[in-house]
C-alpha cells in the first residue's frame, strides 16, 4: 500500500538547508522561524514562507492550491491570501518545495474573540466561497481524503482507538447524527471546491478583523456547506455562547455567500461531525506518532465543544442557523401561521365560555410583579381569586413573551450563559377541575405525566394540521391526574372536546391552577427516541427569536384582542369616571350600571379597555362595522386631499349626492348635507314652514327627532319626560300606532284617525293647519314600534289634506337596516316629501341629509341663504359614498333580512319558554323585545329589562332598553351582524332571562 501524507513523518530540513534553499531557489532571504503544520515543514523564511511538502504529497494536489490561488487573485484580488513566489513548486530531492508571501497577523487562536471578529470571519470564509465559485481542477476530486467530511463515515473504524467511555460516546452520537440527518441530504448538497480547514491556527487576525487564511492543503472538491462547517468548529471552541457565537459567524458568513435551507439544516451537524472526526483522527495518528504533540493540542476544547453541540437538539440548531442567516428561523413557521390567522381556522373555546368576552386579569411574573411575592401556590392562587373578583373576572391570564422570575430549577438551565425565563405559552388561571377543550380538530400526540417540580405536570400534546398538510402541535400543560385517562394518544379530537382538566398545585408542577398553552411548529423532536411529550414552555431571552418562530403566541388562536396584553390604566373607569363627571355636563348619561371604557371597534365587536369583546348589538351608527377599513381609507384619503366647505364645485358632493337620491322613489332627488340628524330634521322644519307659511307641526307620541331646542319641542320623548317642559302648544301629538299595545291594534288605517285629530287641532290653533307630519319609519323610542300596516298611508293623506308635508325620519331606521327596503317607509308603501338622514350615514362619521322634492326644494328657495359649513365637506361626502359601497358589496341589506329574519324566529322561540316575553317586533335588524310581568295585563317589566341589559353587558353582549316604559330590550347592531353572532345574543339572553327569573340559576 501506498503511504499517505497521514502516515509518513513530517519532513524535518535544517535551518541551513532550509536557508539555502530558499536564496537558491526563490532568491529569498531573511530570519527563519518554523512554523507549525501537521504533515509538511513550514519556515518562515524573512517575508516568506518556505513550505516542504511531505514526501508522500501528489504534485497534483499543490498544482491544486496554485490554482485555486490564482483563480481567487482574479476573482476577489483583496482577500488577503498567500501569494505564490516564482518559479512555483519545484523538486527538492523527494520533496516538492514551493515559497508563498507570508500573511501578517497573529493565530485567531491566540487572540481574544469578540463578535465582531467572528463576525468578520464569517465574511472572509463567505468571500472564500463567492471567490471559489466557479473553480475546478482535477486534482479536487480527491475521493480518499481522509479529512473530506463528505466521507465522514470513513472514520469509524478509527473508534476502535478511543477508550469506551464517554468520549467515545459522543464521537459515536455525532457520527451517528451525521448518518441520520446528513448522509440521507448529500445529493442535494451543492458541491464546490472548498479550503475545507479554516482552523484557528490557519485564520489570522490583525487589529480585530481576519486579515488572511492560510494552508491551502485540504482544498478539495466537496460539499459546499462544509467549509462554514469547518470554520464554525474552531470558531466555537470554548466559547460562552455557541448559539450567539455561531451567529455571528454565520452572520457574516451568509452576508457574502447564501446558503440554502438544506445546507442551514445540516451545517451544525457537519460542525459536530469535524470535531468528532479531528477527536478520532487525532487520538489514531497520536497512537502512531506518540511524539507528534501537534495532533493533541485541540482534542480537550473540541471534545467540549462536540458535547455542547450534541447536548442540544439538531432541529434548534437547524433553526438557529436560518435565523442567523436572515431567513425566517423555521422554515414551516410562516405557512403554519397564515393558516391560524385564515378564515378556515375556527378555533373553539379552549374554556367552558367564551374567552374573548370574558373578564379577565392579567397578570405579570416578571422580576418584583406583585404575583410573585407569595410563598407558594396556594397564597398567589388566593390573591389571584381575589384580583378576579375586584374585576368581575373569570380568569387570570399570563403573558406569552415575558421574562419571569418563577423559573427556577436545573431544567430552566442549558448551555446558554442565562436560564430559560421567557414564556413561550399563555396561563390562563382558573379553579382546578375546570375542563379544558381542544381548540382545533386533531390527532392526540401525547399524554405524558412530566412530574417534575416547576413543570407541567400531566400534559396533552394534540397534532393538527393546516389546509395543505403542515403539522403542528398544541400544548396543554399543568392539567389533573384525570387528565391521564381521559384521552389516549392516538385519539381523533374534534373541535371543543374535552381534553383534560386544570390541575392542582399538588400535580401540576406547583403552581396556582392554571393551563399552559403554546404552539409548536416543530416538536424537535429526537429521531431516535421520538417526541416525549415535553416541550420548553420558557426559552432563554437571548434566543427568543428562534424560539418565538417555534413557539408562536398562542393568541393565534385564544384570539384575545391585543389590548389584553397592553398597559390600559389611563383608559380604567375609575380614572376616566371623576374625569368625565369634572369635565363634561351632568346631563350626559353612561350606558350600563358598570360603566365601560371603549377603546376599540371592529366589525360587531366592541373593545374595553382590559381587551374584553362586546358583540354590539346596539349600534346602529357603526352601520356597516365599527372602523369598516373602506370608510376609513376613504376618509383618510380625502382628508389627507382636500377637506372644505361647499362653496366650490367639487365632483363628490355631486357624485355622492346623486348616488344617494338614486336609492329613492320619484320625485324625491334634491339633497341637502348636514352634519347630523338633528340638523337635518332641523331643516325638514324650515323647509315645510317656509314652503307652507306655517308654524305648527304634527309629530308621533314617543317619538325622538333630535338635540335642538326646535326638536326638543316636537319630540314627547323628551318634553314628556325627566325635566321636560311639557308638549308646546304649536305641537299636535298624534297617538303612537302600536300593534301591541295601542287601541287599535294592528289596524293601521284607525290608527292614523289619530293624525287627523292633531291635524285638526293644529288648525283650530293656527287657523291655517299644521306645516309637517313627522314620523320616523319605525319607532324607535317608542319600543321599536312596528306601524302597522296602511297606517303610513292613511296618515300622509290626513296631513296632506291638511296642507302639510310629510317628513319621514329615516335617521334610525335607513340604509337597508329594515331589510325588505333600504329605506323603511317603503315597507308602508308610501312616498313622502321630505326625508332626513343621519346616523348609519357616514358609518360613524357626522353627517346627515335632507333629500326632497324639486318643488319644495324650489319654493324653499325664497332668497334666503342655506349655507351649512361643514354639511358636505368632501371628507363628509366620501365617507356617505364609501358607505354605500360597502352596503352593496358586502350584500349587507340582504345580510340584515336574513340575520334579521333569523333573530325574529330566534326570538319566538324563546319566547315560547320565556313567559317574560310578551311581544317580539321588528323589521331586518332593527328589532325589539317587549318584556312583560304579565302577559295578560301586558304589564312592562322595567326593572327585568334593565337587569337583563346590564347582566348581558356583564357577559360581553351589548343591548339597549326603550320604550315609554323602558321595557323593550333594543336590538339594533352593526347589519354586518350574522346567524352566528345571532347565536351568541339568543344564547345569552336565554341564559340571562333564566337566571333572572331564577335568581338561584
Ligand atoms: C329618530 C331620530 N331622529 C333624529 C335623531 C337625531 O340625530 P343626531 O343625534 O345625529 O342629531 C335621532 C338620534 O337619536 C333619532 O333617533
Amino acid at each position: 500500500m501506498q503511504p499517505t501524507v497521514f502516515d509518513s513523518p513530517r519532513p524535518a530540513f535544517s535551518d541551513d538547508e532550509v536557508r539555502r534553499l530558499a536564496a537558491d531557489t526563490f532568491g529569498i532571504s531573511g530570519a527563519l522561524r518554523h512554523l507549525d503544520s501537521e504533515r509538511d515543514q513550514n519556515v518562515q523564511v524573512g517575508d516568506h514562507v518556505m513550505k516542504i511538502a511531505n514526501v508522500a504529497e501528489e504534485p497534483a494536489a499543490l498544482e491544486l492550491q496554485h490554482a485555486a490561488l490564482a483563480h481567487l487573485a482574479v476573482t476577489d484580488p483583496t482577500l488577503l491570501l498567500p501569494r505564490v513566489a516564482p518559479p512555483g513548486i519545484v523538486r527538492h530531492g523527494h520533496h516538492l518545495v514551493r515559497a508563498v508571501s507570508y500573511l501578517p497577523g497573529a493565530p485567531y487562536a491566540t487572540v481574544a474573540h469578540t463578535p465582531a471578529l467572528r463576525h468578520s470571519l464569517g465574511r472572509f470564509v463567505g468571500r472564500l466561497s463567492k471567490g471559489l465559485q466557479g473553480f475546478g481542477h482535477p486534482a479536487a476530486h480527491k475521493s480518499d481524503f481522509l479529512w473530506n467530511l463528505d466521507q465522514a463515515q470513513a472514520v469509524r473504524p478509527m473508534l476502535a482507538d478511543l477508550d469506551s467511555g464517554d468520549d467515545r460516546e459522543v464521537v459515536e452520537a455525532a457520527l451517528h447524527r451525521h448518518q441520520q440527518r446528513v448522509v440521507p441530504l448529500l445529493p442535494a448538497l451543492r458541491g464546490a471546491v472548498v479550503h475545507h480547514d479554516a482552523n484557528d491556527y490557519n485564520v489570522l487576525v490583525h487589529d480585530g478583523t481576519v486579515s488572511g487564511l492560510i494552508d491551502f492543503g485540504d482544498m478539495l472538491f466537496a460539499r459546499q456547506v462544509n467549509e462554514l462547517a469547518v470554520t464554525l468548529a474552531y470558531a466555537l471552541l470554548d466559547t460562552n455562547d455557541l448559539v450567539a457565537a455561531g451567529r455571528d459567524v454565520i452572520s457574516g458568513y451568509t452576508a457574502e455567500f447564501a446558503l440554502t435551507d438544506d445546507e442551514l439544516r445540516v451545517v451544525y451537524d457537519l460542525t459536530a461531525t469535524r470535531l468528532a472526526m479531528s477527536v478520532a483522527i487525532s487520538l489514531h495518528r497520536s497512537r502512531e506518532f506518540p511524539d507528534n504533540s501537534y495532533l493533541m493540542v485541540s482534542q480537550a476544547p473540541a471534545l467540549r465543544l462536540l458535547r455542547r453541540l450534541m447536548g442540544m437538539r439538531p432541529e434548534f440548531l437547524h433553526f438557529a442557523a436560518r435565523e442567523a442567516a436572515g431567513f425566517s428561523p423555521v422554515p414551516q413557521r410562516d405557512r403554519i401561521v397564515a393558516w391560524l390567522q385564515s378564515p378556515e381556522c375556527q378555533p373553539a373555546d379552549v374554556l367552558p365560555f367564551d374567552l374573548r368576552r370574558a373578564g379577565r386579569v392579567v397578570i405579570s411574573l416578571a422580576e418584583g410583579a406583585p404575583a410573585t411575592s407569595f410563598a407558594g401556590p396556594v397564597e398567589s392562587w388566593e390573591w389571584m381569586q381575589a384580583q378576579m373578583d375586584a374585576a368581575g373576572a373569570q380568569v387570570v391570564v399570563g403573558r406569552y413573551d415575558e421574562d419571569r422570575s418563577c423559573y427556577a430549577g436545573e431544567q430552566f438551565r442549558t448551555d446558554a450563559p442565562e436560564p430559560r425565563s421567557v414564556h413561550t405559552g399563555i396561563d390562563l388561571f382558573i379553579t382546578d377541575g375546570t375542563p379544558v377543550h381542544a381548540m382545533l380538530p386533531g390527532t392526540v400526540e401525547t399524554v405524558v405525566d412530566n412530574a417534575y417540580e416547576y413543570d407541567y405536570g400531566p400534559t396533552v400534546v394534540l397534532r393538527h394540521h393546516t389546509g395543505d398538510g403542515t403539522p403542528f402541535w398544541v400544548l396543554y400543560g399543568h392539567l389533573s391526574r384525570r387528565t391521564l385517562t381521559t384521552v389516549t394518544p392516538g385519539q381523533a379530537v374534534a373541535a371543543g372536546d374535552v381534553v383534560g382538566f386544570i390541575g392542582d398545585h399538588t400535580v401540576n408542577g406547583g403552581w396556582a391552577p392554571h393551563v399552559h398553552l403554546q404552539i409548536m411548529t416543530d416538536l424537535m423532536a429526537d429521531p431516535d427516541k421520538g417526541f416525549d411529550g415535553n416541550f420548553e414552555g420558557a426559552g432563554e431571552p437571548s434566543r427568543m427569536a428562534i424560539w418565538k418562530a417555534i413557539v408562536p403566541d398562542v393568541n393565534l388562536l385564544l384570539r384575545l384582542a391585543p389590548e389584553t396584553f397592553a398597559d390600559h390604566t389611563a383608559d380604567e373607569p375609575t380614572i376616566l369616571e371623576p374625569r368625565r363627571r369634572a369635565d363634561l355636563g351632568p346631563s350626559l348619561s353612561t350606558s350600563y350600571r358598570d360603566h365601560l371604557s371603549i377603546v376599540r371597534g371592529e366589525g360587531v365587536w366592541l373593545y374595553d379597555h382590559t381587551g374584553r369583546g362586546y358583540l354590539d348589538c346596539v349600534n346602529n351608527v357603526a352601520h356597516v362595522g365599527h372602523s369598516h377599513p373602506h370608510v376609513v381609507a376613504a376618509i383618510a384619503r380625502q382628508a389627507a386631499l382636500l377637506n372644505t366647505n361647499t362653496r366650490y364645485l367639487h365632483r363628490t358632493i355631486l357624485d355622492y349626492a346623486e348616488r344617494l337620491a338614486a336609492t329613492f322613489p320619484d320625485p324625491l332627488r334634491v339633497v341637502y348635507f348636514t352634519n347630523s340628524g338633528s340638523e337635518a330634521n332641523e331643516l325638514a322644519l324650515r323647509i315645510a314652514r317656509t314652503v307652507t307659511g306655517r308654524h305648527d307641526i304634527v309629530a308621533v307620541d314617543w317619538g325622538y327627532h333630535g338635540n335642538t331646542n326646535d326638536l326638543v319641542e316636537i319630540s314627547a320623548y323628551k318634553f314628556n319626560r325627566k325635566g321636560g317642559a311639557g308638549k308646546p302648544p304649536h305641537v299636535h301629538l298624534a297617538d303612537l300606532p302600536d300593534p301591541y299595545r295601542g287601541a287599535h291594534g294592528s289596524d293601521g288605517p284607525a290608527s292614523a284617525a289619530s293624525v287627523a285629530s292633531a291635524c285638526s287641532a293644529a288648525t283650530a290653533r293656527n287657523g291655517a293647519g299644521p306645516a309637517a307630519f313627522i314620523a320616523e319609519s319605525i319607532s324607535g323610542c317608542g319600543g321599536q314600534v312596528v306601524f302597522p300596516d296602511g297606517y303610513l298611508a292613511a296618515a300622509y293623506e290626513h296631513a296632506r289634506a291638511a296642507g302639510a308635508v310629510c317628513i319621514a325620519d329615516e335617521v334610525q331606521v335607513g340604509f337597508g337596516r329594515a331589510g325588505s327596503a333600504m329605506w323603511a317607509f317603503e315597507l308602508q308603501g308610501v312616498v313622502p316629501d321630505i326625508v332626513t338622514l343621519g346616523k348609519p350615514i357616514g358609518n360613524g362619521h357626522p353627517l346627515g341629509a335632507v333629500i326632497t322634492t324639486p318643488a319644495l326644494a324650489a319654493a324653499f328657495a325664497n332668497g334666503m341663504e342655506w349655507f351649512n359649513t361643514f354639511g358636505g365637506n368632501p371628507v363628509s361626502c366620501a365617507a356617505g359614498m364609501a358607505v354605500l359601497d360597502v352596503i352593496e358589496q358586502e350584500g349587507l341589506q340582504a345580510r340584515a333580512l336574513d340575520t334579521g329574519t333569523y333573530l325574529l324566529q330566534r326570538f319566538h322561540e324563546l319566547a315560547t319558554r320565556h313567559d317574560a316575553i310578551g311581544d317580539v317586533r321588528g323589521h331586518g335588524l332593527y328589532l325589539g323585545i317587549d318584556l312583560v310581568t304579565d302577559r295578560d295585563t301586558k304589564a312592562p317589566a322595567t326593572a327585568l329589562a334593565a337587569d337583563v341589559a346590564n347582566l348581558l353587558r356583564d357577559r360581553g353582549v351589548l343591548v339597549s332598553t326603550d320604550g315609554p316604559h323602558d321595557n323593550v330590550l333594543k336590538i339594533k347592531p352593526p347589519i354586518v351582524l350574522t346567524r352566528d353572532h345571532a347565536d351568541i345574543l339568543c344564547a345569552e339572553l336565554d341564559r340571562a332571562l333564566h337566571e333572572l327569573k331564577d335568581p338561584t340559576k
